[in-house]
C-alpha cells in the first residue's frame, strides 16, 4: 500500500437515506454478518441512528471503517471545523476513520476548504480525509491544495456507469474509489444481460454488478434495509468475473456513462441560469432520462 493511502475494505454499507430504527437494525445486522465498513454522511440525517447500529452490533470500534461526510454549505473553515466535530458527536465517536468533502462547492476556495480539512485531520478527529463527486480537474486542484493525502474519491459508479479516466486520476494520485449507487439503485439486479452472466455462477445481477467493481479493486457501498440483501450483497468473494464478462460489462457502461457526460454539464448549465419552475421540470425530466440510460440522479 503507498504511503498516505488508506485500508478501505472492499464491501461496506451505505445507509443513506436509511433513518431511525430501520438504519439502526441494518447497521447492527451488517457488521453482525461481516460488513466492516459503514457510509454516512451529515446530510443523510442519521448519524445518531448509525453510531447507535455501531453499539448495538457489538462489534470492536476498532475493527470498524466509518465514513462520514460533509455538506458543501460547512466548507468555509470554521464551519468545517464544527461540522466535523458536530458529527463525531452525533455518531458519539471519538474518531472517524474517513471524512469526506460531499460535493465540491465553487462558492468557497478550495484551498481554504483543503486547509481546513488536512487541519481537522491532524487534530485528530479523523483518520483520513478524502473527497466525494470531484472530478478530473477538481482532484488535481484538490491535490494541488493538500497539505495531508487525499486517500479517497466517492463517485457514482456501477455496470451502467463506468469512470475509467477518473478512476485512472485517483489512481494516479494514490486514491482509492469507492462507487456510491454500485447496484444502480437495484437496477443491476432487473437487467437482463448482467442476470444471464450471473446464471452461470448462481449469482444475482446486483452481484454481478458489484462484482465487477471489486475486481477492479474499487470498494462498494450497497445500501439495502432487507437483511437478506445484506447477505445477498456480501456474497461476492466466492466467483470471479471472466477477462471476457468484465469487458463486456464494461463496454455498456461506457456506452451510457458517454450519454450522460454529454447530458450533465448541460443540466448544470440550465439550472444555475434558468428560473424555478423550469428548473422542476428540467430535475424531473433529468431523473426519468437517467433511469432510461441506467444512471441514477443524485
Ligand atoms: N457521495 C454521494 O454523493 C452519494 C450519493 C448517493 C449515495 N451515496 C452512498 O452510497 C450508498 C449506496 O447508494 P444508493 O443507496 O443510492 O444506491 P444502491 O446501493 O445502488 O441501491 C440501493 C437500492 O437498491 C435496492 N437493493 C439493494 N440490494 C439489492 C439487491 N441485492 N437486489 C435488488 N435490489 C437491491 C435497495 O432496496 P431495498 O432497501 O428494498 O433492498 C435500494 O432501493 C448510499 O446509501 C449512500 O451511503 C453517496
Amino acid at each position: 500500500m503507498p504511503e498516505g493511502s488508506a485500508l478501505i475494505p472492499l464491501i461496506g454499507l451505505g445507509t443513506g437515506p436509511l433513518r431511525g430504527r430501520v438504519c439502526v437494525d441494518t447497521v447492527e445486522q451488517a457488521l453482525r454478518l461481516g460488513y466492516r465498513h459503514i457510509d454516512t454522511a451529515e446530510g443523510y440525517e442519521n448519524e445518531r441512528d448509525v453510531g447507535e447500529g455501531l453499539r448495538a452490533s457489538g462489534v470492536q470500534r476498532e475493527d470498524i471503517f466509518v465514513t462520514t461526510k460533509i455538506s458543501p454549505s460547512h466548507f468555509a473553515p470554521r464551519e468545517l471545523e464544527r461540522a466535523a466535530k458536530d458529527s463525531l458527536m452525533r455518531l458519539r465517536l471519538s474518531q472517524i476513520d474517513l471524512l469526506l468533502l460531499h460535493w465540491p462547492n465553487p462558492q468557497v476556495p478550495l484551498s481554504e476548504t483543503l486547509e481546513a480539512l488536512c487541519g481537522v485531520k491532524r487534530a485528530g478527529l479523523t483518520r483520513h480525509i478524502g473527497v466525494s463527486n470531484f472530478e478530473v480537474t477538481d482532484i488535481d486542484e484538490a491535490v494541488r491544495h493538500a497539505s495531508e493525502p487525499l486517500v479517497c474519491n466517492q463517485i457514482e459508479m456501477n455496470s451502467f456507469v463506468d469512470r475509467p479516466k477518473l478512476t485512472a486520476a485517483c489512481r494516479a494520485h494514490h486514491m482509492a474509489v469507492v462507487a456510491y449507487c454500485p447496484i444502480a439503485r437495484g437496477e443491476a439486479n432487473n437487467d437482463a444481460g448482467l442476470k444471464r452472466i450471473g446464471q452461470a455462477y448462481g449469482k444475482s445481477g446486483s452481484q454481478v454488478s458489484l462484482r465487477w467493481l471489486v475486481q477492479q479493486g474499487i470498494s462498494v457501498i450497497p445500501r439495502t434495509s432487507r437483511i437478506e440483501r445484506l447477505s445477498e450483497n456480501y456474497s461476492i468473494f466466492d466467483f470471479e468475473l471472466s477477462e471476457a464478462e468484465m469487458s463486456e460489462i464494461s463496454s455498456i457502461a461506457r456506452r451510457r456513462s458517454r450519454l450522460a457526460t454529454v447530458i450533465s454539464p448541460m443540466r448544470a448549465f440550465a439550472l444555475k441560469t434558468l428560473p424555478a419552475p423550469a428548473t422542476s421540470v428540467l430535475r424531473i425530466g433529468y431523473r426519468m432520462l437517467r433511469r432510461v440510460m441506467g444512471g441514477t440522479a443524485r
